[in-house]
């Protein structure tokens, strides 16, 4: 993928950098002798989806995200349920809020056409994620690819591994540290809450039934929880709650992946307790007020993030295998 923005060029070098460094596993142009046209098909692909349904893009950035955090970028977020066995898929922190799994699919189909058997369902998240970020945010980036698909997938992983809403900075950092992500990166990498939306269950809390001291969450603008409160019925405060009402992470840009977010937790806007708490902690507000005022700096450490997310435990070589369909594994030989 060629660099036309500079931000994308500061990023390349970062990646170029990194890769003859620290991590020589993954690899830039991964297919260019195998599949040359595998990363076009996979952004024409993410194109169309995000065309008839912008909220996709959001879905394919987090996508990437559950998918690394659970046993590393092995795509274990795609395989389906199996007889005896719940799989990441259907944990609570991805049924039902998790989509664009038929993007994937799609994309997964037109490159098995063109490559069988070539390109990992792993390395077509992280494509699909930076195309959206390109698409939502016109950030641009190279991705090392190279990733081998996993053969294991436990909802009780999803659940131990992807952090919560109601975590406080702190909760935050220990979970990124846990992947070898720094407080910054975790920072940086949270802006991507400016797409995209949250289910009420995901925060009613903050509204409803706070803490035992406070019914409303009073770091949140009372006018902005008021706005919540007429778009979140009090029933969604238990998080079984089927209801199926969502509300935009960045109500003010929600479709422009920008620094928007930033800006909105400076106003005590943030959707969700974990936003918010960026802004309330010592440790965090700093990095904060720096992502809110430069944008182009932002994005260019969200563009660095997402690689380095990208490369946590991931299977390289003759580990795992390239699954020929994303949600089930292939037969044993
Ligand atoms: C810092 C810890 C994080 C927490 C606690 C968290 C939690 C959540 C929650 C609860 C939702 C709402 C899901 C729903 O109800 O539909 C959400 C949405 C989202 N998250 Fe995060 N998240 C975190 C970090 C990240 C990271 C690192 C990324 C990607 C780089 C990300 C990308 C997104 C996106 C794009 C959405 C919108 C999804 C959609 O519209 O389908 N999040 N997140
Ligand atoms: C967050 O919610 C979970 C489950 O709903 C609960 O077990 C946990 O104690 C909560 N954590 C914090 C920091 O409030
Ligand atoms: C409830 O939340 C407020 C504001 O965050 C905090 O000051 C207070 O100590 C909390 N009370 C309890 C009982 O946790």
């Amino acid at each position: 993928m060629g660099c036309v923005s500079r931000s994308c060029w500061i990023v390349f070098i970062a990646v170029l950098a990194m890769a003859s460094s620290t991590s020589a596993s993954l690899h830039l142009g991964f297919y260019r002798k195998t599949c040359p046209s595998a990363e076009a098909i996979v952004r024409r692909t993410v194109s169309e989806a995000v065309a008839n349904n912008p909220g996709l893009a959001a879905g394919l950035i987090r996508m990437h995200f559950h998918d690394c955090f659970v046993r590393g970028c092995d795509a274990s977020l795609l395989l389906n349920s199996s007889p005896g066995n719940t799989a990441e898929k259907d944990a609570p922190p991805n049924n039902p809020s998790m989509r664009g799994f038929e993007v994937i699919d799609a994309a997964k189909a037109a490159v098995e056409a063109r490559c069988p058997s070539t390109v990992s369902c792993a390395d077509i998240i992280a494509f699909a994620a930076r195309d959206s970020a390109y698409l939502a945010g016109g950030i641009d980036y190279p991705v090392p690819a190279g990733r081998r698909d996993g053969r294991v997938s436990l909802d009780s992983e999803a659940l131990t591994n992807i952090p919560l809403p109601n975590l406080t900075a702190a909760g935050l950092r220990d979970s990124f540290a846990k992947k070898g992500l720094s407080v910054d990166e975790m920072v940086t990498l949270s802006g991507a809450h400016s797409i995209g939306r949250a289910h009420c269950t995901a925060f009613a809390p903050r509204l409803y039934n706070f803490n035992a001291t406070h019914t409303q969450d009073p770091s949140m603008d009372p006018a902005f929880a008021a706005y919540l409160k007429s778009r979140c019925s009090p029933s969604t405060v238990d998080f079984t709650s089927k209801d199926p009402t969502t509300v935009p992470l960045d109500a003010v840009t929600p479709r422009r992946l920008d620094n928007q977010y930033y800006k909105n937790l400076a106003k005590r806007r943030g959707l969700l307790f974990s936003d918010q708490t960026l802004q309330a902690s010592r440790l965090t507000a700093r990095l904060v007020r720096l992502d809110a005022k430069l944008g182009s700096v932002w994005a260019a450490k969200f563009a660095a993030a997402m690689v380095r997310m990208g490369h946590i435990e991931v299977l390289t070589g003759s580990q795992g295998e390239i699954r020929k369909m994303c949600g089930v594994v292939n037969n044993r030989p």
